[in-house]
């Protein structure tokens, strides 16, 4: 039985059991497994869920906050409605996406952010980790002042370079900072889930002014696996064949 085999069948698995289920994707077991161990999302919560299309997180979201809830979920691609789910479409790295988040919050704070979002795959694993990389500290820069002190969040992220920066970032503004695997996405070798909790008061998070996208790119430019555009061309870019410039 060969490993790619063994992995198909899981997948399939999973992803017989979301039809059964009503879940519009197999991915809805990975949050579940998420809740389960971590008891994440309450009923009354207010949930912003991040790369939600089809929309299986946002249907176990809207499960588990119940009508008392809000669960907001916003994609590039345009979901199918989902009762009790206030749907957007927009790029979240985009500031006039952000500023429509904001609006629809209306001043409240947010309980739980859960993001399971992914690059579109080019093929070439550095090239889909770093980009994946960069999402996720896109998405923390931006939702992270969003989150109520004590509130959680959820990534899934490609697992390598600059997830120790991640982590590092994340321990500076969370009390509990976990890398989890659900048994549902234990087939792909590539993607882990970090989960955050317990978000710090702001007088508690001693962070600079520095943001999570540039303390993550600062630790690659001085582990030299990226390269920094202020110092002069090298001959050789490397083994990835492309630069991630640092954001301003
Ligand atoms: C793995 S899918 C999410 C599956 C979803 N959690 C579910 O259970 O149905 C990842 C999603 O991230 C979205 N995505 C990628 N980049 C994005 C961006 N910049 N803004 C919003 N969504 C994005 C993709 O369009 C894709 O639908």
């Amino acid at each position: 039985m060969s490993k790619r085999w063994y992995n198909e069948h899981r997948r399939d698995h999973w992803r017989r059991k979301a039809k059964s289920s009503g879940y519009r994707s197999r991915s809805a077991y990975k949050l579940l497994q998420c809740q389960e161990k971590f008891n994440l999302i309450r009923e009354g919560d207010i949930v912003l869920d991040v790369g939600c299309h089809p929309g299986g997180w946002s249907q176990v979201s809207v499960e588990l906050t119940g009508e008392t809830g809000r669960v907001i979920g916003i994609d590039i691609r345009p979901c199918e409605p989902i009762p009790g789910v206030e749907l957007m479409v927009g790029d979240i790295t985009e500031e006039s996406t952000q500023e429509r988040i904001i609006e629809m919050l209306e001043g409240e704070k947010i309980h739980s952010i859960v993001s399971d979002i992914s690059p579109k795959l080019s093929g070439q694993y550095e090239m889909d980790q770093a980009i994946s990389v960069d999402l996720v500290c896109m998405v923390m820069d931006f939702a992270i002042p969003l989150l109520n002190n004590g509130g959680s969040f959820v990534t899934k992220v490609f697992q390598g370079r600059g997830i120790e920066a991640i982590v590092r970032a994340a321990r500076i503004r969370f009390s509990k900072v976990q890398r989890y695997s659900p048994i549902a996405s234990r087939n792909s070798s590539s993607e882990v889930y970090l989960v955050c909790r317990n978000k710090l008061p702001a007088n508690k998070i001693d962070a600079g002014e520095t943001t999570i996208r540039v303390a993550v790119e600062n630790e690659l430019v001085d582990l030299g696996y990226i390269i920094d555009p202020d110092d002069e061309e090298p001959e050789d870019s490397g083994p990835i064949g492309f630069s991630v410039h640092r954001a301003k």
